[in-house]
């Protein structure tokens, strides 16, 4: 029962005729064991944080290299990859839903303005064929776009509906036109359009500028596409 060199706590007790638990042997245990329930906890604390960071820094990493690849994918105008290749984007169950940027492999026509094919895309239950957005499930669906330009006299930014009731026209769903004065030196300006259409199996929607040499091209997010099902 000696601990540490000192004799017996029987012997050092005082209070001799005190009950079979010493008191300050029950006093030390039970001091030693608040320090190690508070060492215990600080651990898994540290412990925990630890984790944390961990988990952290790993999601930071995923998402970093994850724009840095389609950023690299972008600046290198690499051609469309494989199916295989590219990354499956459509996580289902989901509505349509699409979204096309600018990229460096986009031909724009004179005024039909096309979307790029491999800035990673997302296109969920809607099909993109030479500029136009094909629906493939009938409903309600907001759509958008945006376009970044310069144009010294008027420019035009339309949301355009093709179907197979009204073959060889397009109707328009959206426009906006913005008219700049003369004695003004023309900087960039931008044309946001968006609102909710009823679409049909087989629509194509696409986007009209009037002068797609007029439109910025800096950057792939600067001029935007998109759809989805309400
Ligand atoms: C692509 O769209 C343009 C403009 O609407 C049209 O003139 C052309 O025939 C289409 N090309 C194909 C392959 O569908
Ligand atoms: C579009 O703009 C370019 C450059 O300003 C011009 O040369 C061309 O004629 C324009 N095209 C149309 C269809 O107006």
């Amino acid at each position: 029962m000696a601990e540490g060199g000192y004799p017996s706590v029987y012997v050092v007790d005082s209070f001799a005729n005190r009950p079979p638990v010493p008191p300050r042997l029950s006093q030390r245990r039970r001091r030693a064991g608040v320090a190690q329930t508070l060492l215990f906890l600080l651990v898994s604390l540290a412990l925990c944080g630890m984790a944390i960071e961990a988990c952290l820094i790993y999601r930071l990493y995923r998402a970093e290299s994850g724009t840095s690849a389609s950023v690299a994918k972008l600046i290198a105008g690499q051609g469309d990859p494989s199916p295989s290749e590219r990354p499956q984007r459509c996580v289902l169950p989901s509505k349509p839903v699409a979204h096309l940027t600018d990229g460096q492999d986009v031909v724009h026509g004179n005024k039909m303005m096309a979307w790029s094919t491999v800035a990673d895309p997302i296109l969920c239950e809607m099909d993109y064929k030479n500029g136009s957005l094909l629906i493939q499930k009938e409903g309600y669906y907001y759509v958008y776009s945006k376009v970044s330009f310069s144009d010294t006299d008027v420019f035009h930014h339309s949301v355009e509906l093709r179907t197979e009731l009204y073959i060889g026209k397009s109707i328009p769903l959206l426009k906006s036109s913005k008219i700049s004065l003369k004695s003004q030196r023309m900087k960039q300006s931008n044309s946001y359009l968006g609102g909710v259409f009823h679409l049909q199996i087989g629509d194509a929607i696409f986007v009209k500028v009037s002068n797609t040499s007029k439109v910025h091209r800096h950057k792939s997010y600067e001029n935007i596409f998109g759809a989805f099902m309400i």
